[in-house]
C-alpha cells in the first residue's frame, strides 16, 4: 500500500508535528514535507532531525509559492500554522487540508484567537469543557467543517497555562489518530466526521 503523503504547515515549536513524526504505528502515512512561514520555527529543527525536507516561505500569501512548497502532497496538515491559507491553495486541497485548533469549535476560534488567548477566552466564559478540534480548512480562520474533537475538563483552578497544557496533550493524541483515520479511509471527495469508534480510541475520564 502506498502511504498517504502528508505535508505539514507550521509556525511554532512543532509539538504537534512531533506527535505526527512519532506516530510510527502508521504505515499508511508518510510525513513528506514541512513548510513554515517562519525561519526560526522550532518545528523546522524537528523536521530536519527526522530527515524530512523543509521549506521556508518568503510570502505565505503567495498561492504559487505555497503550492510549489506543498508539492504533490495528498494531505496537508496545519499544525500550529498561524497564517491564512490563500484561497487558490484551499481550493486545490479541498477536503484534503486540515487544521488543529486548541478549543471546541465553533466556539473560541477565528481571527485573533490563537495561543493563550484561546484558553483565556475559554476560562472567562466559564465553560466546563474545552479540548482540541480538527477541522477542514476553508477560506476563513478556524471555520471549515469539523472532523473530530477531544473534550477535556476545565478545572475551577485552571490558569491559561494549565488548561493549555491539558489541551495540548489531547492534541497530540487526536491529530495522529485523525491523520491515520483519514489515510485509512483514503477518500477525499467530501468531508467526514470522525467519532470515537473511527478514531480507535477509548474514552478516558481525564484525557
Ligand atoms: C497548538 O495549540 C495548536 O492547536 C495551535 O497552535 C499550537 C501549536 O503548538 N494551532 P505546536 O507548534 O504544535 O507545539
Amino acid at each position: 500500500m502506498t502511504p498517504v503523503r502528508a505535508a505539514v504547515l507550521v509556525s511554532g515549536g512543532g509539538t504537534n508535528l512531533q506527535a505526527l513524526l512519532d506516530d510510527a504505528a502508521s504505515p499508511q502515512v508518510a510525513i513528506a514535507r514541512v513548510v513554515s512561514n517562519r525561519p526560526d520555527a522550532g518545528a523546522l529543527d524537528r523536521a530536519r532531525r527526522a530527515g524530512v525536507s523543509t521549506t521556508v516561505l518568503r510570502d505565505p500569501a503567495d498561492p504559487t509559492e505555497l503550492l510549489a512548497a506543498l508539492g504533490g502532497a495528498d494531505l496537508v496538515v496545519l499544525a500550529g500554522y498561524l497564517k491564512l491559507v490563500p484561497a487558490g491553495v484551499v481550493a486545490r486541497f479541498r477536503w484534503r487540508m486540515i487544521n488543529i485548533h486548541p478549543a471546541l469549535l465553533p466556539a473560541f476560534g477565528g481571527p485573533g484567537l490563537y495561543g493563550h488567548k484561546v484558553h483565556e477566552a475559554v476560562l472567562a466564559s466559564g465553560a466546563a469543557l474545552s479540548g482540541p478540534t480538527v477541522h477542514y480548512v476553508d477560506e476563513q480562520y478556524d471555520h471549515g467543517p469539523i472532523i473530530a474533537q477531544w473534550p477535556v475538563p476545565v478545572r475551577p483552578d485552571d490558569t491559561a497555562e494549565t488548561l493549555a497544557a491539558r489541551v495540548l496533550a489531547a492534541e497530540h493524541r487526536l491529530l495522529p489518530r485523525v491523520v491515520r483515520a483519514l489515510a485509512r479511509r483514503g477518500e477525499w471527495t467530501k468531508p467526514v466526521r470522525l467519532g470515537i469508534k473511527n478514531l480507535d480510541v477509548e474514552i478516558e475520564d481525564e484525557p
